[in-house]
């Protein structure tokens, strides 16, 4: 058996019973996650390699075109033949930009054929068909206006008569089904991505959560009473969110400044699961001035944003 030593701790960890990690750490599989990380630090996903950018924007349309701009481009760089995977979040905060890609796709012509779509998360126990399951919503604010069809958009089951096996299996599709090229999240005022509520690991991977009793308040108005919104979801965690190429996070309004400061500027913590975004070597942040009212560097974000090279894309 390979023995190993504690930062700060003298002699063997094995020989000390209390210290005994309650795992074998040094006999673990290689963890995805930092699989993910360390080839980051050597090139990004997506041969892209750069700081976490900030953007800041006069208002919720300003960041929609912005996002949508990410977007368009990730649909139009994927060539003949391939199908690049869009990663789609449901709640406010993509709005303006899902109705600025229908907007270019009916005006300007811009074509999502061969795209495929997969759904951050699903609510455990609506059927799919209820109006508020996250594949209704995905259909009808974004997908059922493009030219995508509904066999290309996915999403984990929430109705599955096991939501624990049905979370599992929808973590091994993603996995088969390549990377994500651009990944699309919100913030809760919490910190949340997905639905990964503080305490989640950074290297978390598909699974059932519980969500805390400010989510399901946040997201009453979607419903005819707070009692109606889940308990339960299925989110794709945030080790699973760490392996899309791109990841893009979009937030407005002043309820969500708090969240939006620790993420980008607070330490790295489960305890803001957002904050997993500085490890990624290719994240941006669109947010609206209300958003980005508690940004400490905030001046230095925009002053990035005005000097940007022509040819410096997000
Ligand atoms: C939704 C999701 C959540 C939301 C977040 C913010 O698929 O995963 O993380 O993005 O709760 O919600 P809004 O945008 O409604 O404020």
């Amino acid at each position: 058996m390979p023995t190993g030593r504690m930062p700060g701790v003298r002699g063997d960890v094995r020989e000390i019973p209390h210290l005994r990690p309650p795992v074998d750490l040094l006999e673990q599989p290689p963890c995805p996650f930092h699989a993910n990380w360390s080839a980051a630090t050597s090139s990004a996903p997506d041969g892209w390699s750069a700081d976490m950018e900030v953007v800041i924007l006069p208002g919720p349309d300003d960041c929609g075109r912005v996002v949508a701009d990410i977007l368009a481009r990730a649909v139009g760089n994927g060539g003949a033949g391939t199908r690049p995977t869009l990663g789609l979040a449901t709640g406010s905060s993509p709005l303006t930009a899902y109705r600025e890609l229908i907007r270019r796709h009916r005006e300007e012509g811009l074509s999502f054929a061969g795209v495929r779509t997969v759904n951050l998360d699903e609510y455990v126990g609506l059927p799919a068909d209820h109006p508020e399951s996250y594949r209704s919503v995905i259909r009808r604010e974004l997908t059922a206006h493009l030219d995508i069809s509904d066999d290309d958009v996915h999403g984990p089951d929430g109705s599955a008569s096991d939501p624990l096996v049905a979370a599992r299996e929808y973590e091994q599709q993603l996995r088969d089904g390549g990377p994500v090229a651009v990944q699309l999240l919100g913030i809760g005022a919490n910190g949340h991505i997905g639905f990964n509520e503080p305490g989640s690991s950074l290297t978390s991977l598909t699974r059932v959560k519980t969500l805390t009793e400010q989510t399901r308040r946040d997201n009453a108005r979607f419903f005819d009473s707070p009692d109606d919104v889940p308990r339960h979801v299925i989110t794709q965690g945030l080790g699973t969110i760490s392996r899309a190429q791109h990841l893009v996070l979009t937030a407005s309004g002043a309820g969500k400044a708090a969240a939006v400061a620790a993420a980008v500027e607070g330490p790295l913590t489960a305890s803001c699961p957002a904050s997993v975004l500085q490890l990624h070597p290719h994240a941006t942040v669109v947010v609206d001035e209300a958003a980005a009212a508690a940004l400490e560097r905030a001046d230095y974000y925009r002053y990035t944003l005005e000097h940007k090279l022509p040819h410096q894309p997000f």
